[in-house]
């Protein structure tokens, strides 16, 4: 006979397959949906389609065990999480149709008691709107089954310590529905489980993202101005930050990821009048990026008027932040991608997290410092502090590779 399913989570990229694998291996027996399969293969096989350290050994032993099921299609459970993707649309606004196609999926499935959560970065009222199209639907479970919203706030690479040690905030559209969501994640989590509305635990998560973005965007203007007033940013926070009240952020080439530099625009496309910062935050952020890409391209220019040639550049790390080999979203990407099509230089172009890039010919770190006239400081990956500075080179140091104090 079959086992009953505990939940179901549908979804199972970067945040569904670790949270489904990790709740399997704590004895829940988990069924994960993904539309791609190719994942759904891979997975039932034991084996992942992401890199997360750990994950592998998880869900082979979930696999072996038989509490964790990977298909296609979700199947009768008491419980649905809904993981997918949020991305936004080309005017910033959150585009929500997985979450709704995930909840369309898991509708008819529904029955009295059952609890709906959704994981998934979300505008806020996303899971009111959901509960709505859940009650239009089937009339029947207004009322009688719970639903919740908890956002996720692992960092990839260390996600399956952070899946059971991190807070977690959990918004229920009623306090039932929070209590019995708490009730389910507390089989797993042992971080504190703080229970709120609904509304609240969407906003919790974008104001997350969002304090991170505006906190970067001051170091970032502070470069800026530094730049032109003839000061050292670097020594300058160094300074500030020996205030006992006072904890500045480092500024970088821009914010660059899936999180920060998407999420904060959930709130500016929906609060336009009352986002000011926030708004600001995100354009500055934006802007230091094509205010490094600008230098660069300066800087290849004045080259070549004092050399008489174009110059060799070496663009130090895609990556959009230190250590890690994730593109998405990156400022170095697009830094490197204008340095590359508007100058006549030859660019060398490096990342150590990567192996081969479909655009770019990666080349060793020490190699292209050593070959290039200029050299621009784009992510302060660990093993670049250990070039020593040749001094004649021209170095832009946009991420304080040559000045952390
Ligand atoms: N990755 C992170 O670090 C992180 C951290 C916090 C929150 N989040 C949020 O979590 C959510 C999921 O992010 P992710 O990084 O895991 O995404 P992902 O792209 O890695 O994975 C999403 C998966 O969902 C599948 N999918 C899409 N539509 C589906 C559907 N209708 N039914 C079943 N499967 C479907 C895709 O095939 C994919 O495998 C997003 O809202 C994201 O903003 C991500």
């Amino acid at each position: 006979m079959k086992k009953k399913i505990d939940a179901v989570f549908v979804g199972l990229g970067y945040i569904g397959l670790p949270t489904a694998a990790y709740a399997a291996s704590k004895g829940l027996n988990i069924l994960g949906v993904d539309i791609n399969q190719k994942v759904v293969d891979t997975i039932n096989r034991g084996e992942i389609h992401i890199v997360e350290p750990g994950l592998e050994k998880i869900v082979k032993g979930a696999i072996t065990s038989g509490n964790l099921r990977a298909a296609t299609k979700p199947e009768v459970a008491d419980a649905y999480f809904i993981v997918v993707p949020t991305p936004f649309k080309q005017n910033h606004r959150a585009d929500i149709s997985y979450v709704e196609a995930a909840t369309r999926a898991v509708l008819p499935l529904l029955k009295e008691g059952d609890l709906f959560v959704i994981e998934s970065t979300s505008p806020v009222m996303t899971t009111e709107k959901m509960a709505k199209l859940i009650w239009k639907e089937r009339p029947e479970l207004e009322g009688r089954i719970h639903i919740a919203y908890c956002p996720e706030r692992v960092l990839p690479g260390n996600v399956i310590h952070e899946l059971e040690h991190n807070d977690r905030v959990i918004g229920g559209i009623d306090p039932e529905s929070a209590r019995k969501a708490i009730e389910f994640y507390s089989k797993f989590v042992k971080g504190t489980l703080f229970p709120t509305n609904a509304r609240t635990a969407e906003m919790c998560k974008l104001t997350e993202n969002s304090s991170r973005d505006v906190q970067i965007a001051f170091a970032n203007e502070l470069s800026m101005i530094c730049d032109k007033a003839g000061i050292d940013v670097w020594e300058l926070i160094t300074l500030a930050n020996r205030h006992p009240r006072v904890n500045l952020l480092q500024p970088g080439c821009g914010v660059g990821g899936h999180c920060i530099a998407v999420d904060p625009w959930f709130i500016v496309s929906d609060y336009p009048e009352q986002a000011h910062i926030i708004k600001r935050s995100r354009e500055t952020n934006d802007y230091k990026s094509d205010w490094c890409a600008n230098k660069a391209l300066e800087t290849c220019r004045q080259f070549e008027l004092d050399n008489g040639r174009e110059p060799v550049v070496a663009c130090m790390g895609l990556a959009f932040k230190p250590n890690i080999d994730d593109l998405r979203e990156s400022p170095a990407m697009y830094i490197t991608s204008r340095i590359v099509s508007e100058s006549n230089a030859e660019t060398l172009v490096v990342e150590p997290n990567i192996e081969k890039h479909k655009t770019f010919n990666l080349m060793d770190y020490k190699e292209a410092y050593q070959k290039a006239d200029i050299v621009v400081w784009q992510v302060a990956h660990t093993p670049f502090f250990s070039i020593e500075q040749d001094p004649s080179k021209i170095e832009l140091d946009f991420c304080g590779i040559r000045k952390r104090f």
